[in-house]
């Protein structure tokens, strides 16, 4: 089946749109949707962010190259995350389709985006944007914390491991991302007004975008955003 055709099952509903677009703030909950909506339909999560993480921690020469950047809140070079996304998007995991979690973020990596798309003949269905209003973004960020093993994502009020530090899947530890302190975090914000906001206007002109209030509980943000992706 080629994969413009693929359709994909989710809890029950037909989700018609499987290459997907998620933007938005730090904290607005684009990988919490995008890991459950990824298990439901069995398509390819790409969080940029996470891979970027991993090559730090491996202490590639991309991770090395990218560490200061994160660390200050700031992007990481637009080359190097076209790159990366070139490779997932090539490779035989995204077959099925694939959510784009965090990546593009400036208008040069959506027209780097839309080239590469072309190549492989996968149009974007959907561009989800998540809204969330800034106090309520600091709060959800300054409480993450993510398991070291295997990357589930907890709060420490909104969605508390069962053991404190502990995963509940996986055993592992439980650790707050270096960039989640307040004054970086504000960083990230600002940086996602002046680089990635103006990516809206630019999917909004091109019939792709939908917009989803994030504010409220991870399942009513859930039913939203299938609402959103099935039309
Ligand atoms: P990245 O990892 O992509 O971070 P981000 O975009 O800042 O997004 P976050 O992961 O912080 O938030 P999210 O929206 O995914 O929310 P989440 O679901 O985790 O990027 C990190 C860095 O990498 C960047 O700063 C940059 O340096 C670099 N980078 C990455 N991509 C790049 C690119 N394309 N170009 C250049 N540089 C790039 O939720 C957050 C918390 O809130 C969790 O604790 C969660 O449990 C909780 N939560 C989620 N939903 C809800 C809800 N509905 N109610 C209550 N709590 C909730």
């Amino acid at each position: 089946m080629k994969a413009s055709c693929v359709r994909a099952r989710c809890a029950g509903e037909r989700v018609k749109a499987v290459r997907l677009i998620f933007l938005g703030p730090p904290g607005a909950g684009k990988g919490t949707q995008a890991q459950r909506l990824a298990e439901d339909t069995g398509v390819e999560q790409i969080s940029t962010g996470d891979i970027l993480r991993q090559a730090v921690k491996a202490q590639t020469e991309m991770g090395k190259r990218a560490k200061a950047c994160m660390d200050a809140g700031q992007l990481v070079p637009d080359e190097v995350v076209i790159g990366i996304v070139r490779d997932k998007l090539g490779s035989g995991d995204c077959a099925n389709g694939f959510i784009l979690d965090g990546f593009p973020r400036t208008t040069g990596q959506a027209d780097a985006l839309g080239a590469i798309l072309l190549d492989f003949s996968t149009p974007i269905n959907r561009v989800v944007a998540f809204t969330v209003d800034d106090e309520a973004l600091v709060a959800r960020l300054c409480g993450r914390r993510t398991c070291t093993g295997c990357g589930a994502m907890f709060h420490i009020d909104y969605a508390p491991s069962k053991i404190a530090d502990q995963c509940d899947r996986c055993g592992g530890e439980l650790v707050q991302r270096d960039d989640d302190q307040e004054s970086v975090i504000r960083d990230r914000l600002t940086v996602y007004e002046t680089s990635t906001r103006p990516l809206l206007d630019y999917y909004s002109s091109r019939g792709l975008l939908t917009e989803v209030s994030a504010g409220g509980s991870v399942d009513s943000v859930y039913a939203a955003l299938k609402e959103a992706v099935a039309t």
